[in-house]
């Protein structure tokens, strides 16, 4: 039997629209700028292969319970585990998931700003041709020289979040998923694109065993931990926000037709933009290890700017990172607005105005650790990568972890039987991953990181 709630913030006009929304959500600067980058800093083919293990047998089993679990409860996170909690005659403080939710999705949105800045800032430099003919050299002091500067991160970060808060004041429904259908095939066409170009240089067999051919002896405790950490922040699990966009969702959509979608999609581009990015970098000699977070902005330039037309791909190819950033930055707001209407009945506008704000404000520590406060460490790390840290590391992994557990533990066999509507093997296949897999991952994953801190 369904339960029969409805959504007070609406539901998807088809499940065509949620599939793309949450794509939407999924493909972002996950893929394209943190993939990249992580990639290089753990050694390549080996930490891709964790990576997609680690996607198939944790990341997806989730997915789908946090789709079933936002389709069953109707509310945002915090409210739908209260109501899914009483009604499976479960602890209240199952809502305490959303709540870790909640502060994971600030936590998230600190860096995701500022980068989604960068992105805004570089559409406007590839406007101005700077990088036609550029050197390495050249790239990389754009780049720093930009994030040197507080006072335009800030009204970079500024803009975005304003443009953030303005869709989901309107709600998701009618603002971006209109423009989500064209936009993600046209990114997703570029980066082929991309591909095609970095197939003709000198890099590119290089890079294609660096990413494909595992080297073992590269992977280390923590490698184990950022592939996890990476499969949750690029699938947009582990905070409710895939939970939000699923309690919009009708009865009628297929909840595993969908993940596989989302999973294939999101999977893709990210191995997309790394098939784009590592062969330019080994064709100029660079070392993929030293890039950092401002690997894709120091390194595709460099490629823009030896291509005929490339100014007018530099502008295309932002703009189009920009707007993966936005689709995802408005499913990070979405279930913190949500919350807040149903928490106080302000109206949309007015809760998606103060959940920006916050976000925000906590911002603004992120941007001025790249400059100012670049000396202030705590735990070693500035507070831009102690808020990537903390968040992709950690929050998400728990976070997954408890909606797995609910959902496989603690929910009746005919609820999840009732909304994933898998046939009995595939049912069992969900059942052994959500119950067993993707738990003990992250259990283990975590107490490697625990005792890793100890020693
Ligand atoms: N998945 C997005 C990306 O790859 C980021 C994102 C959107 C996200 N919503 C999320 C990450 C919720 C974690 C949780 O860029």
């Amino acid at each position: 039997m369904a339960a029969n709630r409805t959504s007070i913030h609406g539901q998807w006009s088809s499940r065509w629209i949620f599939v793309l929304a949450a794509t939407g959500s999924a493909v972002g600067l996950g893929n394209i700028w943190r993939f990249p980058y992580i990639t290089a800093e753990h050694g390549g083919g080996a930490f891709v292969l964790i990576y997609l293990v680690c996607i198939i047998l944790v990341g997806l089993p989730i997915m789908m319970s946090e789709i079933m679990l936002g389709r069953r409860g109707r509310r945002s996170p915090i409210h739908a585990m209260e109501v899914l909690a009483e009604e499976e005659g479960r602890s209240r403080h199952w809502r305490l998931v959303g709540v870790l939710g909640v502060f994971a999705g600030f936590f998230i949105l600190t860096f995701y700003s500022i980068v989604a800045g960068w992105t805004l800032a570089y559409i406007l430099r590839t406007v101005s041709g700077v990088f036609n003919g550029a050197s390495a050299q050249e790239t990389q002091d754009i780049f720093n020289a930009l994030v040197s500067d507080p006072e335009r991160l800030l009204a970079w970060h500024t803009i975005f979040m304003i443009m953030t808060v303005s869709v989901v004041s309107r709600g998701v429904k009618q603002g971006l998923e209109q423009a989500v259908r064209y936009l993600m095939p046209a990114l997703f066409v570029l980066l082929l694109f991309l591909v095609g170009y970095s197939a003709t240089t000198s890099g590119f067999s290089e890079a294609v065993s660096y990413l494909f051919k595992p080297d073992f002896s590269q992977i280390g405790p923590s490698t184990v931990l950022v592939a996890l950490g990476q499969a949750f922040f690029s699938l947009s699990l582990g905070m409710g926000a895939i939970m939000t966009y699923g309690s919009y969702l009708s009865e009628r959509a297929s909840i595993p037709g969908t993940t596989a979608y989302i999973g294939v999609m999101d999977t893709g581009v990210a191995l997309l933009a790394g098939l784009a990015i590592f062969p330019i970098m080994f064709s100029f000699g660079l070392q993929p290890e030293e890039g950092g977070p401002g690997l894709i902005f120091m390194i595709l330039p460099i490629a823009f700017g030896q291509m005929s037309y490339g100014s007018i791909l530099a502008f295309i190819f932002f703009t189009l990172l920009m707007f993966a950033a936005w689709t995802s930055a408005l499913s990070i707001l979405e279930p913190i607005t949500a919350w807040l209407v149903e928490k106080t009945g302000y109206t949309r506008m007015k809760a998606a105005i103060c959940s920006g704000f916050v976000a925000w404000l906590l911002g603004l520590g992120s941007l001025l650790s790249l400059n100012l406060w670049s000396e202030v460490k705590l735990f070693g790390m500035t507070f831009f990568s102690l808020m990537e840290h903390l968040s992709v590391n950690i929050m998400l992994p728990v976070g997954g972890l408890l909606i797995s557990v609910f959902a496989a533990w603690c929910m009746s066999r005919s609820s999840s039987f009732a909304e994933l509507k898998l046939s009995n093997n595939a049912y069992l296949a969900w059942k052994v991953a959500a119950m067993f897999i993707a738990p003990a991952g992250v259990i283990l994953i975590l107490l490697q990181e625990v005792f890793g801190f100890l020693g």
